[in-house]
């Protein structure tokens, strides 16, 4: 672990895309402005020193673009681009990267000891995700993931009644969660050959279902459609249906559906369409993140530049009441989260009690990379579904035994 005379966290990034321009991006611009206190750990600064990317090109762009928002930082770009940040002598690094090159960022982060955080899906498989875990573990740093739906009031509020026991027993559920065409056709065309939707976003409800219910997972099936993005027969998917089953301590089941697609039309009043409803043995929870606020068209702007529906919750910019500017939102609130659980292992009290705070920072499981085996199991059963589909077999079924897959073919 590498220590540091000023009171600061330098922090690194791999990956400079659109999640890094929605979330990280304001994070770091408004820590530079005003810090990050709490009683536990004092006033911290939190540079963002070092990125690491394919190309540099984005982040030479944000660099221009950004002035003294942020502070200056050495960019890397290149094969090599995430070892030699890794030299800068940072305290954390946030990996940003597409999903199926998250690993091997995140174990030369690990291996160097600095605390991680790793967008979702963490990794695709359970043989990366151990060894992440174990990396952790040896080298006495967080490793940690982003869930940021957990963080959406909505989803709180979810959670509170199960936990309460005023919502009992879930039975069944469907979460769908769509995305325009501009997605896959555009901003992602670089690595969508042999990807599907439901690895990049249906994570986020499978997290939502394992976290809120808890439960064990047993099952998994999947279909998926094909011929826009990708040939009719070939691996890369336009829509998934995934299904998983749980089953309870009591030895009650539950079935949940989460469909995904990122060919919707890109003029679709929702832009991002998001939608839950889970039965529940005394009620009915309903969500719809697009209704549950606000409409508004502008000539000229929706719904292509502007959002007609937009979600103010997750991460929206306004103007204060009282005149500065803010962006925030849940999908900030979440690595600013991040951040404080770093600044209080590393300086929210004595050396000595070091490891005592990371073991209760690790217990909060909402995004530790340890909690995160049943979601991985998940993903990765979708993943052997659908290539066993393009292969040429269809309608297969993985079971999970809390420790590997079990792939059937009907
Ligand atoms: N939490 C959310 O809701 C949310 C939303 C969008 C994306 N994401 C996740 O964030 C990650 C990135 O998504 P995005 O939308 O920002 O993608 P993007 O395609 O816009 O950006 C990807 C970035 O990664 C960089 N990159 C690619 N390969 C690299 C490599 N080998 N080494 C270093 N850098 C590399 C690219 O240069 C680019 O800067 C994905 O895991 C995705 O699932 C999360």
């Amino acid at each position: 672990m590498s220590s540091h005379s000023r009171r600061e966290l330098r922090a690194g990034m791999v990956g400079m895309g659109m999640i890094f321009d929605e979330t990280y991006r304001p994070f770091f611009e408004q820590t530079r402005q005003e810090g990050l206190y709490s009683r536990d750990f004092g006033d911290l600064d939190v540079p963002l020193v070092a990125v690491a990317s394919k190309t540099g090109k984005r982040a030479e762009s944000y660099r221009e673009s950004a002035g003294n928002r942020t502070y200056p930082f050495q960019s890397f770009s290149g094969d090599d681009a995430v070892r030699q940040m890794l030299r800068e002598n940072l305290s954390f690094a946030c990996v940003a990267t597409p999903d199926d090159r998250h690993f091997e960022a995140c174990r030369d982060i690990l291996d160097a000891g600095i605390h991680l955080l790793v967008e979702k899906p963490s990794v695709l498989s359970l043989c990366e995700l151990d060894q992440l875990v174990e990396l952790a573990q040896e080298k006495q740093v967080l490793a940690r993931v982003v869930y940021h739906k957990l963080l959406d009031p909505d989803h709180k509020k979810l959670r509170t009644l199960v936990c309460d026991g005023v919502l009992k027993h879930v039975n069944n559920g469907y979460c769908s969660l769509l995305e325009p065409k501009s997605i896959s056709g555009g901003q992602f065309a670089e690595w969508i050959q042999g990807r599907n939707p439901g690895t990049y976003v249906a994570v986020h409800y499978i997290k939502l279902i394992d976290f809120t219910f808890g439960g064990r997972l047993k099952t998994i099936m999947c279909s998926g459609q094909r011929g826009l993005v990708g040939p009719k027969d070939g691996n890369t998917w336009d829509s998934t249906q995934l299904r998983l089953i749980y089953e309870y301590e009591s030895g009650r089941e539950a079935a949940f559906d989460i469909h995904t697609s990122w060919v919707t039309p890109d003029n679709f009043p929702g832009y991002v369409e998001q939608e839950v409803q889970f039965r529940f043995d005394n009620g009915i929870w309903n969500g719809h993140s697009r209704k549950r606020g606000v409409e508004c068209t502008v000539e000229g702007l929706t719904p292509h530049k502007m959002k007609i529906t937009m979600n103010n919750h997750y991460n929206g910019s306004f103007v204060e009441p009282w005149g500065s500017r803010v962006q925030r939102g849940y999908g900030v609130e979440v690595i600013d989260r991040f951040a404080r659980e770093v600044a209080f292992v590393e300086h929210g009290g004595p050396a000595t009690e070091r490891e005592l705070r990371l073991a209760s920072v690790r217990q909060l499981n909402y995004a530790d990379l340890s909690a995160d085996r049943q979601v991985v199991a998940a993903v990765q059963a979708m993943e052997m579904i659908l290539s066993q589909h393009a292969a040429g077999y269809p309608d297969c079924v993985v079971r999970y035994d809390g420790q590997s897959l079990k792939l059937l073919r009907p």
